[in-house]
């Protein structure tokens, strides 16, 4: 049955643009007064309303009201929100001067959230997260990455994917999960660093494999998780075993950056130490940059070095990172506004790493843009210009969210 959905003031489909480097609101193709033609939720056409409804005079109509911008749905490429508990007493701390080592160091950090996190049952955190992942679709983010890690045992971590696959089965979002077993040393593994992650390549990720609960393999790159070398060798590995891999990178020190390239990671994830020499490896490599702003606003530092990497040519992300502990807050288009001000991105920069760059992120060829053949995740902000959206600095929520399965 196909539906015709319309008119909106402005449609951006998205498409077009290049997938590396900077880009300036000129490049961005607006369509006034568009309609888009759907079909067992893919989309068949994106053109004028008037010019839709005419050619296909039986179609089915869902008629929009009032102005409304069309964007492709958001596609956040770096979560954390499978997890139970609370960090509120972290973020306190913080506030009052401890550093992220220091609270981990007392007892708070991730840790804390994988002793929480063990004592809910699949039941509960699947519930859990079912609320998060309603609360990101209503804010226009259509398609989900959710990494387990905080779990860091055979069982605690399948747990932790098994939920996110339940959850995917009860919502209307995408769910793209990922294994970050990898996220630090759990405190009861009796063995080192590299005991410990050949445990992990040998006991839980070929069981992920073969029951299919995921394809993507994540590793913590930093002086309170793992080092360059251990991590290297395990993406290898990782990879061997037919997972796709990515790499939190660079948050605090540097080193993460270069491995990702080297292991040809999907992306390279946080930035926030990059300098110039890493900003140049990313640029020139098929890594996508995947920024954080989040964990920047909730851990009170540094953004990514957004428009230096846009600059040099990489190809740019933004993504929540949504996480009990640095970046609690969740609110993805906020998060892409406030960093853009800062880091003066243009629109097209933004909500193309919200899109069509983030796809690339999660290696997606199916969405990310509004045109034939894709998939129908799309949103509606009730303005009449697109400009609106970011001006108003992730106060202004879409009105209207459809995912490709509503169809
Ligand atoms: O992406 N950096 C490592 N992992 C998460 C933090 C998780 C946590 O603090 O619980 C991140 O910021
Ligand atoms: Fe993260």
């Amino acid at each position: 049955m196909k539906k015709l959905i319309g008119p909106f003031k402005q449609i951006l489909p998205l498409t077009g643009l290049p997938l590396k480097g900077a880009l300036a609101d000129e490049q961005l193709h607006i369509l006034p007064n568009g309609g888009v033609l759907i079909e067992d939720g893919l989309i068949l056409a994106v053109d004028d309303f008037d010019k839709l409804r005419s050619n296909y005079p039986l179609v089915q109509i869902e008629e929009i009201t009032g102005d409304h911008v069309l964007l492709p749905g958001f596609i956040d490429c770096h979560t954390h929100i499978c997890f139970a508990g609370s960090r509120a007493k972290d973020y306190a701390m913080r506030n009052s001067g401890k550093t992220y080592l220091e609270i981990a160091q007392s007892g708070g950090g991730i840790w804390d959230s994988v002793t929480q996190t063990r004592t809910a049952d699949e039941v509960t955190l699947t519930n859990l997260l079912i609320k998060r992942v309603q609360r990101h679709v209503a804010e226009g983010v259509t398609t989900i990455e959710i990494k387990s890690g905080y779990g860091l045992s055979v069982d605690a971590e399948l747990r932790q994917l098994q939920a996110i696959k339940s959850a995917g089965d009860k919502t209307n979002a995408s769910l793209i999960s990922t294994c970050l077993a990898a996220h630090i040393l759990p405190k009861d593994f009796d063995g080192n660093h590299q005991e410990y992650l050949n445990y992990l390549l040998q006991n839980l990720l070929p069981v992920i494999k073969q029951k299919g609960l995921s394809n993507r393999v994540d590793v913590f790159i930093e002086q309170s998780a793992f080092n360059t070398s251990d991590a290297l060798n395990y993406l290898a590995k990782a990879k061997q075993l037919g997972f796709e891999v990515a790499v939190h990178a660079d948050q605090f020190t540097t080193g993460g950056s270069e491995v990702a390239i080297k292991a040809r990671a999907a992306s390279a994830d946080h930035l926030e130490a990059s300098g110039d020499y890493e900003i140049k490896l990313l640029a020139n490599s098929d890594t996508v940059a995947v920024t954080l702003p989040g964990a920047s606003l909730g851990l009170g530092m540094p953004y990514a070095p957004a428009r230096k990497l846009l600059n040099a040519g990489a190809c740019l992300a933004i993504a929540s990172d949504w996480n009990p502990g640095s970046a609690p807050m969740g609110d993805l288009l906020m998060q892409a506004a406030v960093m853009a001000a800062a880091e003066k991105l243009s629109a097209a920069e933004v909500f193309a790493g919200l899109t069509s760059r983030a796809a690339q992120a999660l290696k997606l060829d199916d969405r990310g843009s509004l045109s034939k053949g894709k998939l129908a995740d799309m949103q509606a902000y009730p303005c009449d210009d697109y400009c609106e959206i970011l001006y108003q600095q992730g106060k202004l929520k879409p009105e209207m969210v459809w995912t490709a399965d509503l169809f």
